[in-house]
């Protein structure tokens, strides 16, 4: 989708719908509302006093302007309440927008940008969140039908704002390069696991960050083995798939000595292994690569900002599957860092892979860590679909991480790693068991047994189990992957 920005009255723009915004109580048009509601010859005005708009949060109404105005629909968007407007209700807005123009087969999509003057928020703010909300709205995954695939995505993005400035432009130009990596993301995640094998990803990450500039290295399983990786070969060990591990350099913070560590679980399909998980929904696992998805695709739009810091991302690969050569409940396994793991349920596979790849980015100089993965069911139980956990050891970091994506609307809420969790993981005959047996605290559990591996590098991570993939639409986003932590890691990088 091409984006561009004018300052021209928005009554003299051709487009195929128009979009703008109106609130909540609103009596009489102002603004551009009202510039367009007298080209139209009142008729915004009389649908405000029959009631047709409302200006309620999540409406909207087409009107056909039938040659009134260069573009042949203007869409009216609620955004609810002037005084509990924020950026969030406008990306959810413009993705409903591109909904509604796409149905109408629309390629030109003209939009104001909605809030100015309101309380604190800024024109820069409400213009990233449109274009996010734009770019998200226009996703679709279609490329496995054979009928109905023709792709209905907007040519053009035109947004319109009177105080067209360079700043403006460039926040257009830079959230169009996150956005295309977050759908990038998405485009992974949802390729189904017979395709989106270690082998694939690699080569995907191979080709997307080469040409971004980035060092890519693919390791396979003999080097894998050289490293002492043994928690994260004793999950690879069941699959036929060979396992990759990627690592990814990006060095361009010269005058620094922060060296961050990403790390994204990339399991491309977690069948539970030995302790296989129930059929049902099982299909859903194909997206327990996310994590690493989004790791991955955020560090390629990070060169192409050319974000001015040093960040090295490992991405342990592998499936998760039962076979006789699958590791056992039972068995004890020695990790790159030496300690040893008893396997409680060889389903608790994430955090066994994530143990050996953050022992590693400690070893190729991370000074801070960051982990995404989907990794407790716990959390998609305590969290739901509209919220990622988030964890970590040093609290300021935390904080930086939730408001970094806050700004894109990824919502993060912190659960605590209390000392007494690791009493969980107390094992009889290794240094620590993988899971704890007693089913409680799943997530802050299972960070806790990452934390072991840490040491004292500052570390966050981040649970996407709940958020990574929806089975229903959670506006701005439609069903299917969302990328979740993309958006979050970039910001973190242009922000921090
Ligand atoms: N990949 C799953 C977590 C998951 C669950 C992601 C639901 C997305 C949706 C993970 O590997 C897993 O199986 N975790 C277990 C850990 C438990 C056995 C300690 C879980 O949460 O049940
Ligand atoms: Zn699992
Ligand atoms: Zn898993």
């Amino acid at each position: 989708m091409k984006i561009s920005l004018t300052a021209n009255d928005p009554t003299t723009i051709k487009c195929d719908v128009l979009a703008v915004d109106v609130f909540e109580g609103t009596v009489k048009p102002s603004g551009a509302l009202g510039a367009l509601d007298k080209k139209l010859e009142g008729i915004i005005s009389k649908l405000i006093a029959s009631k047709e708009i409302s200006g309620k949060s999540g409406t909207s109404s087409l009107i056909h302007t039938y040659g009134k105005l260069l573009c042949d629909h203007v869409l009216v968007l609620g955004m609810g309440k002037r005084e509990e407007f924020n950026v969030d209700e406008a990306r959810k807005a413009m993705s409903a927008a591109v909904g509604a123009a796409k149905k109408l087969k629309a390629k030109k999509l003209a939009a104001v940008i909605p809030g100015s003057g309101i309380r604190e928020i800024k024109t820069s703010d409400a213009c990233k969140a449109l274009v996010e909300g734009a770019f998200i709205g226009d996703y679709e995954f279609n490329i496995y039908k054979t009928e109905d695939n023709e792709s209905g995505q907007l040519d053009e993005l035109i947004i319109s704002d009177a105080k067209k400035s360079k700043d403006l432009d460039r926040i257009c130009e830079e959230t169009s390069i996150i956005c295309n990596l977050v759908n990038k993301a998405r485009d992974m995640i949802n390729e189904p696991s017979n395709k989106m094998t270690p082998s694939l990803f690699s080569r995907t990450a191979k080709s997307i960050s080469e040409e971004a500039g980035i060092n890519c290295q693919v390791l396979g399983r003999e080097e894998i083995q050289k490293l002492k990786m043994g928690a994260f070969l004793s999950v690879a060990k069941g699959s036929c798939e060979e396992p990759k591990l990627v690592v990814l350099k990006y060095m361009k913070g010269k005058n620094s000595r922060d060296v961050l560590g990403l790390i994204g679980k990339g399991v491309t399909f977690d069948s539970g292994g030995i302790s296989l998980k129930p059929s049902k929904n099982m299909h859903e696992m194909k997206t327990d690569m996310a994590g690493a998805a989004a790791v991955l695709c955020s560090v390629v739009a990070a060169a192409r900002l050319k974000v001015k810091k040093n960040v090295i991302a490992v991405i342990p690969l592998t499936e998760n599957m039962p076979s006789g050569n699958a590791s056992k409940p039972g068995d004890i396994v020695e990790s790159m860092s030496g300690k040893t793991i008893e396997i409680i349920t060889t389903d608790a596979e994430g955090r066994m892979i994530l143990a050996d790849a953050v022992t590693y980015a400690k070893k190729l100089g991370a000074t801070k860590l960051l982990d995404v993965a989907t990794l407790t069911g716990a959390c998609v139980v305590a969290l739901g679909d509209i919220a990622s956990g988030i964890l970590g050891t040093d609290q300021r970091f935390v904080e930086e991480v939730i408001s970094a994506g806050n700004v894109s609307g990824e919502k993060l809420w912190q659960l605590p790693i209390y000392k007494e969790y690791r009493e969980y993981l107390k094992s009889a005959v290794a240094d620590m068991k993988n899971a704890s047996d007693l089913g409680k605290a799943g997530t802050s559990s299972g960070a806790t047994f990452i934390k072991e591996f840490t040491g004292d590098t500052p570390w966050v991570h981040i649970d996407v189990a709940g958020t990574a993939d929806l089975d229903r639409d959670v506006p701005p986003y439609s069903k299917g992957a969302t990328g979740a932590g993309t958006f979050t890691i970039v910001n973190y990088l242009l922000n921090s």
